[in-house]
């Protein structure tokens, strides 16, 4: 019998809220998004304390324009690729547009999915007052929650597209009062997406759990970016907040084409990329193959009809 090996210790949701409490004395909180297993494994070899499967997965990964039409169905075929890379980071769902803003019945059964289909620890829904009891719904089913305050790409049409929230100082009170009461209401961190740095700083000041930031400035308890940001993978000029640590895409364009004209010159494959048969094979094969006069390759022998 082979001896257990030691299972690296999972990041859970407990250990990220209390991420706050070391504010200053631990490191700020790393988040990317996944998508599937090669982001996922990526992503947690890198160290990410925690890997949304987020529904700009529309975006960056199925070339829609928005993150509105992304269904549940496609959220936990995400989940469930992102799941199987087994990361020690915490894995979050994010719900998507439709999801958790109907019912509370249908946002408890659909954060239901990620949990018990997707393989999620916990889910992120986006706004503030407008989703309190949906959160104690989900803390009542025992689904920890992620909440997202400021530019939540699913309220596109409303905001008028994706601009910078809270920029004045009445819609930066507001958000303010918002993220101290999702904080009560028991979510464990709240992304803050798209706010002037001096907004995310008081917010982060305020609330009793971590914020994480994406264009919220360097004051906030952890930062995420997408995946396809982080590694130059996008296909347009990128907002201010994204720093590229690679060029990917580039590359990735470099090496395909490389491979059509190897492909169109004949020089892929080579005698070493190819496999071959034993000589005393070939040759058996080249004799039986060897026809007699009127006999199709391959075809049996045909047996005399009776006269
Ligand atoms: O869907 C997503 O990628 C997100 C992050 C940008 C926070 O919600």
């Amino acid at each position: 019998m082979s001896t257990p090996q030691p299972v690296p210790p999972h990041i859970t949701v407990p250990e990220i809220r209390s991420r706050k409490a070391t504010r200053g004395a631990g490191a700020p909180i790393a988040m990317l998004t996944a998508y599937d297993v090669v982001s996922a494994r990526l992503g947690d070899a890198a160290g990410a304390d925690i890997l949304l499967v987020g529904d700009s997965v529309g975006m960056v990964v199925l070339g829609r324009e928005n993150t509105l039409t992304v269904t549940m169905d496609e959220m936990i075929h995400h989940a469930r690729a992102v799941a199987a890379a087994r990361p020690r980071a915490l894995v979050v769902g994010d719900m998507p547009y439709l999801s958790y803003q109907v019912s509370k019945r249908d946002a408890v059964l659909n954060a239901g999915r990620f949990v018990r289909e997707g393989g999620c620890q916990a889910v992120k829904i986006e706004g503030g007052d407008r989703r309190l009891k949906v959160i104690a719904a989900l803390l009542d089913a025992e689904i920890p929650v992620m909440g997202h305050l400021g530019l939540t790409p699913q309220s596109v049409h409303g905001m008028g597209g994706f601009r910078v929230q809270a920029r004045r100082a009445e819609a930066a009170a507001r958000l303010v009062g918002e993220a101290v009461r999702l904080a009560e209401a028991g979510v464990f961190a709240i992304v803050l997406e798209g706010v002037p740095d001096e907004v995310a700083r008081i917010v982060t000041d305020s609330v009793p759990v971590p914020t994480i930031g994406i264009g919220a400035g360097p004051h906030c308890d952890g930062q995420v970016l997408v995946y396809h940001d982080v590694l130059g993978l996008g296909d347009g000029p990128d907002p201010r907040f994204v720093r590229r640590y690679a060029e990917i895409g580039r590359e990735s364009a470099a090496a395909l084409g490389r491979f059509v004209e190897d492909v169109r010159s004949r020089s892929f494959p080579s005698e070493e990329e190819s496999y071959r048969m034993p000589k005393q094979e070939a040759e058996a094969l080249r004799a039986t193959l060897r026809r007699p006069r009127g006999r199709k390759i391959g075809a049996a022998a045909k047996t005399e009809k009776p006269a």
